[in-house]
């Protein structure tokens, strides 16, 4: 039992303020439009700039169903989101919600399981920065060495293609070598998170400035990309509109979701808002709605002014101008995805310290992952560490596979952060409770809906019943794992919606993520174990003797 004992609400809220003197108080300068700014800084970045191509090339211009697929499954999860935060304004978003629902073991999961969606994320965002930056570059006749500007993987697996016109092979032929070893390394990923982490060390006034700025830019550019490229939109481009059927625009999920990433981050800074439990619920809304229309109009756009067939390149955006030879407009696309990603850096760079600091709080971390500088108000320690986190994996990592290992991370934050708000108590600090989801029953509701779902796949797709039942090998059984503990979980949601009268939006936003997770493959989901594997060694070996529910 010890494993599950929870934090009640009302404690975490008095902790925070005794432990708030005006040594470590941080700074409540945020109102609903800087965080309205925070999440689309969030949100838009390497997603819509470089891997919606590969979704739109797999899906055709029908990739937009699963925009807004994906963006109602986020909106599901904002609402469980607004709810915590309302009742929970701390700094440690799905952490901390986590340990007021389900109890310390999940807490600590989901605070590791949070490192992916940040730490990672930025990883996958500073490897676009660079790919985007030294094509930026190369735009002036500046040629940064191809081997100092992608990672080691990239360039042996281009070697390995033998196409000796690509920059990958030339990075591993050219390379520097130090007793045999080739050394290969991303450095503009290196430089940019270390300009984004002294940025963020020295102040959130100067981030929200920062960012705010940015992210003007950034909307500015958007809109601009859609209003030009309109005028360039030949419809039969968007004939077929599904070329390749549900399958190819399911195959787009890793890097939708992706694009979406964000708008939960702005949780994080709940201490430093002036009235969190009013405008983070608001904030994460608008920033949802505004990048889901964004988004839809791009992919139409896209998809439209070229056939989706050559879609299939890391800068989508800047290349649809450059066939168009509007190749200042591309040149003006380019540094705007360069600003939207430092944009992303900041507030993910932001965000990841202060969960460390709300479980270094709890104890589950050592005591000097809560220090705040004296001077800047800042968790400097956590915002450091964050920032070696980022910069050395980067050096070398490549971005597809941190791409998968990040959405897989988030969806299942989302997962608990929906399951979560099912387990809250109803009259726990009922003063806090100025954002609540709307209850409808899902006793009636989820069963209709599931057997609509049901009956349309039956009727449209039948072959997706079909071939789930045939299992001819022990390969094509371990890829349905994901599918058949999808189906187990809503089986077992069923039954406990019956007993219990559970709230039928959490568990729209819980079953919706937790599709979306097994659209991402066995793979990812091993890795993904992995992941919580090395997370639960740390906690047995450090957080559970030292956790502060212990000593009580
Ligand atoms: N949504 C963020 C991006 O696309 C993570 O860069």
């Amino acid at each position: 039992m010890r494993l599950f004992r929870k934090k009640n609400i009302n404690d975490i809220l008095n902790e925070v303020s005794l432990e708030q003197n005006e040594e470590t108080k941080l700074k409540k300068v945020l109102t609903v439009k800087d965080l309205t700014s925070f999440g689309i800084a969030a949100i838009i970045g390497a997603g819509i700039f470089s891997t919606i191509g590969k979704s739109c090339y797999d899906g055709g211009p029908a990739v937009i169903f699963l925009f807004i697929f994906t963006a109602i499954a986020c909106a599901f999860s904002a609402l469980s989101y607004a709810e915590f935060s309302s009742r929970i304004p701390v700094s440690g978003s799905a952490y901390t919600y986590a340990y007021a629902s389900f109890g310390e073991l999940v807490a600590w999961i989901i605070g590791w399981d949070l490192l992916m969606e940040y730490a990672i994320g930025n990883i996958a965002v500073a490897i676009s920065w660079s790919d985007y930056f030294t094509g930026f570059l190369s735009g002036f006749g500046i040629m940064f060495p191809t081997f100092f500007s992608m990672d080691y993987l990239t360039a042996y697996r281009g070697f390995q293609s033998g196409d000796v016109s690509s920059f990958a092979y030339n990075a591993w032929i050219n390379a520097p070598q130090i007793f045999g070893i080739k050394i290969i390394a991303d450095l503009p990923a290196l430089a940019i998170t270390f300009v984004i982490t002294c940025l963020v060390y020295v102040g959130i006034k100067e981030s929200r400035t920062a960012s705010n700025l940015m992210v003007l830019l950034k909307l500015f550019v958007i809109v601009l990309i859609i209003i030009v490229g309109f005028f360039y939109v030949q419809p039969s481009n968007w004939n077929p509109f599904i070329p390749n059927g549900i399958s190819g625009i399911m195959m787009g999920v890793s890097a939708v979701f992706f694009a979406y990433i964000g708008f939960d981050a702005i949780s994080t800074t709940a201490e430093e808002c002036q009235n969190p439990q009013r405008d983070l619920p608001k904030a994460m809304f608008y920033s949802l709605f505004i990048c889901t229309i964004l988004y839809v109009l791009i992919a139409l756009v896209l998809t439209g002014i070229i056939n989706f067939k050559e879609l299939n390149v890391g800068d989508p955006l800047a290349f649809v101008f450059q066939k168009l030879n509007l190749n200042w407009f591309s040149g003006i696309v380019g540094i705007s995805a360069i600003v939207a990603m430092s944009s992303v850096l900041l507030v993910f760079q932001l965000g990841q310290p202060r969960i460390w600091m709300s479980m270094s709080r709890d104890g589950l971390l050592p005591k000097k992952f809560s220090a705040i500088h004296p001077k800047y108000k800042t968790p400097h320690f956590s915002t450091i560490i964050t920032g070696l986190f980022v910069a050395i994996p980067a050096l070398f990592l490549n971005l597809t596979e941190v791409t998968d290992l990040t959405s897989i991370g988030t969806l299942f934050a989302f997962v608990l952060v929906n399951g979560g708000v099912l387990l809250l108590k109803k009259d726990e600090n009922p003063q806090n409770r100025k954002f609540k989801i709307p209850y409808i029953n899902g006793k009636i509701f989820f069963p209709v809906i599931l057997f609509g779902i049901f009956l349309s796949v039956y009727f449209y797709n039948n072959d997706i019943i079909k071939n789930f039942f045939d299992i001819t090998s022990f390969e094509i059984l371990r890829a349905k794992i994901p599918m058949l503990i999808f189906l187990l979980v809503i089986l077992f949601v069923i039954v406990v919606t019956f007993i219990k009268n559970l709230s039928l939006i959490p568990i729209l936003g819980l079953t919706s993520c937790l599709y979306l997770m097994t659209e991402l493959g066995i793979k990812n989901w091993e890795r993904f174990f992995i992941w919580l594997a090395i997370g639960l060694v740390i906690y047995f070996t450090y957080g559970f003797k030292n956790s502060k529910l212990n000593n009580k």
